[in-house]
């Protein structure tokens, strides 16, 4: 099962910039960090990117060891393109709920219920729905993918209901869509969204297509994390509301800077609207796990090598 190396188990240097620094030269690593990871690690960084960006420089990378800076599915992606290389998690129980809402068993069942169906599945799932899927997606060439299908094609689209709705409505397409989420996109309220709006007229509501549809109707734009971020760079406007994991708010103060970005507020009065499992990687265990080369993704040789068809598909269809 997974197990977390505890930051205490270790002496941590005074600068970990530079120690990390040191140990990327020394493994030949490569530091990949989705948008949502803190700051810090953004900053340590090698290449920051959304869900098809950082499986690219995946399956591109000259590196030795790939140290993940994401959740589990991203990690996994990344080792079932390098079979032959490390692969580094920081922290090993960072999963997703999405992933987690879509359980091999009964996606099996729901498979043999529609036996004519073609499968498209998001990237975030594990690898078992991967090795039972035809076509991978992301956010980013969901809606294109499903384009290149002929018309007549029938389609199931697991797991993300939201993203399959909206993917529906930009295609005309219908699909027979697995009912999973993200919890924290499903998290934003649509009122305090519209009363964020009235306080602030000029800002722009930009969304991420993981959102529910009752959100994604009050978006000037919906797009991947990496189009969130370019449209934020070349919009006239200079206010936005940006609902999705306010991680991404880092890189779009630093690509625009000048312009003002507002959170959307999540239903409750937490912080929930940020990514409970993504936040669980720090930058000391990022430290750590360079250091002791651990926790590593390890995955079955035979599952590996069916997850890897879908994904090759993917990145062929999205040239
Ligand atoms: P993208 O990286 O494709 O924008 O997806 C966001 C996400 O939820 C990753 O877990
Ligand atoms: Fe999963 Fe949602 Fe977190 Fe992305 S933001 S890793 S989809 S739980």
């Amino acid at each position: 099962m997974f197990t977390t190396l505890s930051p205490a188990a270790a002496p941590l240097p005074y600068d970990l910039f530079e120690a990390i620094g040191t140990l990327k030269k020394d493994l030949n690593a490569v530091i990949l960090a989705h948008y949502y990871q803190d700051p810090d690690i953004q900053d340590v960084a090698d290449y920051i990117g959304d869900s098809l960006g950082l499986s690219r420089q995946a399956a591109d990378t000259n590196a030795d060891v790939i140290v993940f800076a994401g959740v589990h599915f991203m990690a996994e992606t990344a080792k079932i393109l390098n079979p032959n290389k490390q692969v580094l998690l920081p922290d090993l129980d960072a999963g997703c709920s999405l992933a987690d809402s879509c359980p091999p068993n009964a996606f099996a069942a729901f498979k043999a219920a529609h036996p004519d169906h073609l499968v498209i599945s998001y990237i975030n799932c594990t690898a078992a729905i991967k090795a039972m899927s035809d076509i991978i997606c992301t956010s980013s060439n969901a809606v294109s993918i499903v384009q290149q299908l002929p018309a007549d094609q029938k389609i199931i689209f697991a797991p993300d209901q939201n993203l399959g709705r909206y993917v529906m409505q930009q295609t005309g397409r219908d699909m027979v869509l697995w009912q999973g989420s993200c919890m924290v996109h499903e998290t934003f309220s649509e009122k305090k969204l519209v009363q964020l709006q009235i306080n602030h007229p000029k800002a722009e509501i930009i969304a991420h297509p993981e959102c529910e549809a009752v959100v994604l109707r009050h978006a000037n734009f919906i797009g991947s994390t990496t189009a969130l971020l370019k449209y934020a760079q070349q919009s006239n406007q200079s206010e936005f509301i940006v609902v999705t994991e306010p991680g991404i708010i880092h890189q779009m103060q630093k690509q625009a800077p000048g312009k003002v970005f507002i959170p959307a507020p999540p239903t409750a009065a937490c912080a929930c609207n940020e990514c409970p499992h993504m936040r669980l990687n720090t930058l000391e265990k990022l430290y750590l796990a360079m250091k002791t080369r651990q926790p590593e993704i390890t995955l079955d040789p035979e599952l590996q090598r069916q997850a890897l068809q879908p994904i090759q598909r993917m990145l062929e269809m999205s040239a």
